[in-house]
């Protein structure tokens, strides 16, 4: 199995096998079931942002390398409105939605790195690695 895929979020059901590919992904990789169940999550979340706040992007998941880990990269990309305001948007049940405002903060905490670049009016980049352990 080729660890890279990406999904194109259209519908719930793109929701669905991105967090199916990432699961199945670690799983080869050699993720314990936990660290599949977090990554999974993780992708999950940020697909389900994609659907509700963009509309459409795209999920990218790769295999990385860096003096000598390797880890689990998970590139969430769209072009919808953006984020305003970063520090916001991670803090505990913050919404715009009616949601529970923990997606991107759990993301976070799921995962080892996150970086999210925002641009309001030109869209969303949020990268998260899990490293192997
Ligand atoms: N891709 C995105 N584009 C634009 N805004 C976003 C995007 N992802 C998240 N946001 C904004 O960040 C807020 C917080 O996102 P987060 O996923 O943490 O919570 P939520 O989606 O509101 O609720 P939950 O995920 O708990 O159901 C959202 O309410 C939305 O305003
Ligand atoms: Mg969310």
């Amino acid at each position: 199995m080729e660890i890279q895929s990406c999904i194109e979020v259209k519908s719930e059901w793109d929701i669905v096998s991105a967090r199916q590919s990432g699961r199945l992904m670690a799983k080869e990789m050699g993720y314990g079931d936990v660290d599949q169940a977090r990554i999974a999550t993780a992708i999950s979340e940020l697909a389900r942002n994609i659907y509700l706040y963009a509309k459409t992007g795209e999920i990218h998941i790769s295999l990385v390398e860096e003096g000598g880990k390797r880890g689990l990269q998970v590139i969430a990309r769209d072009h919808g409105p953006g984020i305003s305001n970063i520090r916001q948007v991670m803090q505990d049940g913050y919404t715009t939605s009616g949601g529970l405002g923990a997606g991107l903060p759990g993301v976070k905490r799921l995962m080892d790195c996150f970086t999210i670049e925002s641009k309001v009016g030109a869209g969303t980049e949020i990268i998260a690695i899990k490293w192997l352990r």
